[in-house]
């Protein structure tokens, strides 16, 4: 859906002026956080929480692509999440296979382009292929770019860059002093898409954990109270709105 059709659909069902759309992010980050807070408050099983969460990511997901905001970043897994008990994390390994296998259909009819950012490496045979497997199955969609990361840090990431071009300049294939922002940009997971608008963060909590460092240096960040399992339409919208109101001044003035 074209986002104009789309915006016509949501002002039916949230008041909103057009002028507040008229600043959409081009790329949206979102640290999905307290999916075990929601399952203590309702005494169930850490694992039922991150299950809720997936019920929550499905429909950001399709409201973001109904807008046509053209990136959307996601983080699942953290390269510090392996240190929770083998009991959570091998629930969390589950559920991404039960969220490929039920979304993967409708994220390639509707042309999502899926892009895992971090090193599948560590990952169980099974997993890896599943991640493989989608992002080559879309590879040449042209809608929404989906990043979804998974065993990711930023700073691991930044690390894997600065390798890959002392590489090229060992080889004489660039000079030291031929090294730009853009030279980095393009050695990270997120290379060729714009750096991050919009990072939202839900659960309270107000850090990066380790999130999209380089790519959020000039994002607008917010902050909702509301735990991911929480997380809806609505809520999504407010941060939209929030973020519309920004002034974004890149250290100039107006
Ligand atoms: C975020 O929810 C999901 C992952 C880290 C995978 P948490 O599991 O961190 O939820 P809280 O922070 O314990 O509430
Ligand atoms: C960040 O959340 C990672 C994900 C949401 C996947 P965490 O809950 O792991 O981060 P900290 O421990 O609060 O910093
Ligand atoms: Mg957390």
């Amino acid at each position: 859906m074209k986002w104009k059709a789309a915006l016509t659909l949501a002002l039916k069902k949230t008041p909103r002026t057009a002028t507040e759309f008229a600043a959409l992010p081009k790329h949206v980050a979102i640290i999905m956080d307290g999916n075990g807070r929601w399952a203590k408050k309702h005494h169930l099983n850490v694992s039922k929480g991150h299950r809720q969460g997936t019920e929550a990511l499905r429909e950001i997901i399709r409201h973001t692509d109904d807008l046509g905001i053209r990136v959307l970043s996601l983080y699942a897994f953290s390269t510090e999440n392996w240190n929770r008990s083998e009991e959570e994390v091998s629930a969390l390994m589950q559920l991404m296979l039960d969220f490929f296998s039920s979304e993967i259909d409708e994220l390639d009819a509707k042309n999502v382009r899926i892009l895992i950012l971090g090193d599948k490496g560590r990952l169980p045979e099974k997993q890896r292929e599943v991640l493989k497997e989608a992002e080559k199955r879309t590879e040449r969609n042209t809608g929404l770019r989906l990043n979804i990361a998974i065993n990711y840090g930023g700073r691991a990431e930044i690390v894997k860059a600065a390798r890959e071009i002392a590489v090229l300049v060992r080889n004489g294939a660039l000079q030291a002093d031929q090294i730009t922002e853009e030279t980095l940009s393009d050695h990270l997971y997120t290379r060729g898409q714009p750096d991050v608008d919009l990072l939202i963060r839900t659960s309270g909590e107000q850090r990066l954990s380790n999130f999209l460092l380089y790519q959020n240096a000039y994002a607008e960040f917010v902050f909702p109270e509301v735990l991911w399992p929480d997380f809806t339409v609505h809520e999504y919208d407010l941060a939209l709105d929030a973020y519309a109101h920004r002034d974004r001044r890149y250290g100039g003035r107006k």
